[in-house]
């Protein structure tokens, strides 16, 4: 049996259609609910970036992660000053704290606005 390439193509299209459909960055995904959204910047702000990243090692404290909302975690932390914290967020802390806290669509602006979220936890 021969399928013409055209064919394929659209065939493939109605699968992803039923799938939920695939919005891409820059789209208006909201009116298209339930699909997937491949994104690479920020589409809902520190927290969202947060919970998606960096609350895999900060909600529980993995690693000896400072936790969110722990003051006595953060506190000698806070002591190093904010351009610290934010270098550590963009770089990383070896061993153990991975650079962009593995947020890698984040810009060096996006972590820094979480870790003022972070930071602003414990203040
Ligand atoms: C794989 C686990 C993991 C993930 C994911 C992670 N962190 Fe961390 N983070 C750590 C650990 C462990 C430490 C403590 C490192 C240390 O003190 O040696 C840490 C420390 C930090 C610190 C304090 C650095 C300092 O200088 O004291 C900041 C700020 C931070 N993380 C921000 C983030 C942000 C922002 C994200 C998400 C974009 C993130 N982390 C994701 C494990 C993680």
């Amino acid at each position: 049996m021969m399928v013409a390439a055209g064919t394929v193509e659209t065939e493939i299209a109605e699968r992803i259609k039923k799938s939920g459909g695939v919005c891409l960055q820059g789209e208006d995904c909201a009116s298209n609910s339930g699909s997937m959204v491949v994104a690479s910047a920020d589409s809902g702000g520190a927290k969202t970036n947060y919970d998606k990243t960096c609350a895999t090692c900060h909600a529980a404290g993995i690693a000896g992660a400072p936790k969110l909302g722990d003051k006595g975690a953060w506190s000698p932390r806070l002591e190093k000053g904010m351009d610290v914290l934010y270098a550590s967020g963009i770089n990383g802390l070896p061993p153990a704290m991975p650079a962009k806290g593995m947020c890698f669509t984040c810009s060096d602006d996006d972590i820094k606005a979480i870790v003022d979220y972070m930071v602003d936890s414990v203040r």
